[in-house]
């Protein structure tokens, strides 16, 4: 990959040419081709879709529909599986909130990972029956262990829902795995693809979840837009989550009937730029490939973590053979946020915290870690001035 080419599609870089920006897992920066279509749409294409039956509107709609399409086969399904949401974390919530409602009863139960972030642990605590989370345990590498799985599900069991990478180790979940188990069973499966989209294939076809979801804005694309992907057997069976124009079929003073398919749940004027901007990032992606992206961020992965294990009193937390680009780890003696302060100083982003894992904080015994995640637009020297301010900053503090 042509990394100077790449970079030069960041426009973050032209002013700010030495950032080492290093938080990719929590946004990613923001390609052009994303920024020149957001401001093209609201420049020369704006109207709101779906109600006018003028010219700018029927256009307008058109492309927010063929962005369903370019994202739906993105992902190697159809695009009426396809929901537009503010963010993943409200993809989660709309499958809990409809499962409250519809499909949960007292007594059932959930099987969930010590890996989950806080968007996938709770809005299943908000349901509103008294249904018990079962976690699966992990190991000190940050793997689940797949076998444990199956003492974990019995007849009670009515969903599993697990991240597909984790934001703090980098952990891939082996779905294969998983997969086996839940179809023998016939329990439904939520994968959290946050982390794992934005640097690796997604073929929902192949790993057949019931619910798929993640946020544009981890996809050099725009913030307040997520996707949730679902199955025809949900999208028929669930009530609305939201009441609003677009998502009926009629209504009365007392009473509505809604809209079938995706529309029931895509209630008000939908985010119409943020879809518009991310379909040209899902081209990025497409032109890019996600493959090559997996590859050359685990190259600066592996090369900063060689160097990172020569420093004395680090401690690493995620250590799986099956990760993608991130590293967690803290340095003895020095508080997270003070050395991604003094980074910062130096011009490198990077996430300090318990990174909205709680419980993941509590099964290593610390309050947070330190954390770098590389997107596209990361370099081997990148990599270098981090190692090197790192150690400078520790001599400075320890
Ligand atoms: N979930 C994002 C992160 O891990 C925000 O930083």
């Amino acid at each position: 990959m042509n990394i100077t080419e790449i970079k030069s599609k960041f426009p973050v870089f032209k002013k700010n040419s030495n950032l080492v920006f290093l938080d990719t897992a929590a946004s990613s920066l923001k390609v052009d081709q994303m920024i020149n279509a957001t401001n093209n749409c609201y420049t020369n294409q704006y109207a709101n879709i779906h109600r006018g039956n003028y010219e700018l509107s029927s256009k307008l709609t058109k492309y927010f529909e063929d962005a369903r399409v370019k994202v739906a086969d993105y992902l190697n399904v159809s695009s009426k599986n396809i929901i537009f949401v503010k963010s993943a974390t409200e993809g989660i919530n709309l499958v809990s909130s409809a499962m409250s409602s519809s499909y949960f009863k007292d007594g059932d139960e959930i099987v969930l990972s010590y890996l989950e972030h806080h968007a996938n642990l709770i809005p299943w605590h908000l349901v509103n029956k008294n249904i018990k989370i079962v976690p699966l345990n992990i190991n000190l590498k940050g793997e689940i262990l797949y076998n444990e799985l199956k003492d974990k599900i019995n007849s009670k069991t009515k969903l599993i829902s697990l991240t597909h990478m984790s934001n703090v180790t980098g952990s891939i979940t082996d779905f294969e795995k998983v997969r086996e188990l839940s179809k023998n069973y016939n329990i439904p499966l939520l994968i959290d693809g946050c982390q794992y989209a934005p640097h690796k294939k997604v073929d929902l076809k192949e790993l057949d979840p019931d619910f798929y979801v993640f946020s544009a804005h981890k996809i050099y694309g725009p913030s307040g837009l997520g996707v949730l992907y679902m199955k025809d057997r949900w999208i028929d069976s669930f009530p609305p989550y939201q009441g609003g124009g677009q998502m009926i079929n009629d209504v009365d003073i007392e009473s509505s009937s809604y809209a079938d398919g995706y529309e029931k749940f895509e209630a008000g004027t939908p985010p119409i730029a943020p879809v518009i901007g991310f379909s040209s990032s899902i081209d990025f992606m497409k032109q890019t490939g996600p493959d090559e992206i997996y590859n050359h961020e685990m190259q600066l992965h592996d090369n900063a973590l060689e160097k990172l294990k020569k420093i004395n009193n680090i401690n690493i937390y995620g250590t799986s053979k099956n990760k993608g680009a991130i590293i967690s780890f803290s340095i003895n003696g020095i508080h997270n946020s003070d050395l991604g302060a003094m980074l910062d100083k130096k011009n490198i982003a990077i996430r300090t915290g318990h990174h909205c894992c709680q419980p993941l904080m509590k099964f290593y015994k610390i309050s947070g870690t330190s954390r770098v995640s590389f997107g596209v637009y990361n370099t081997f020297e990148d990599v270098d001035y981090f190692v090197d301010s790192l150690e400078e900053i520790i001599k400075i503090l320890q």
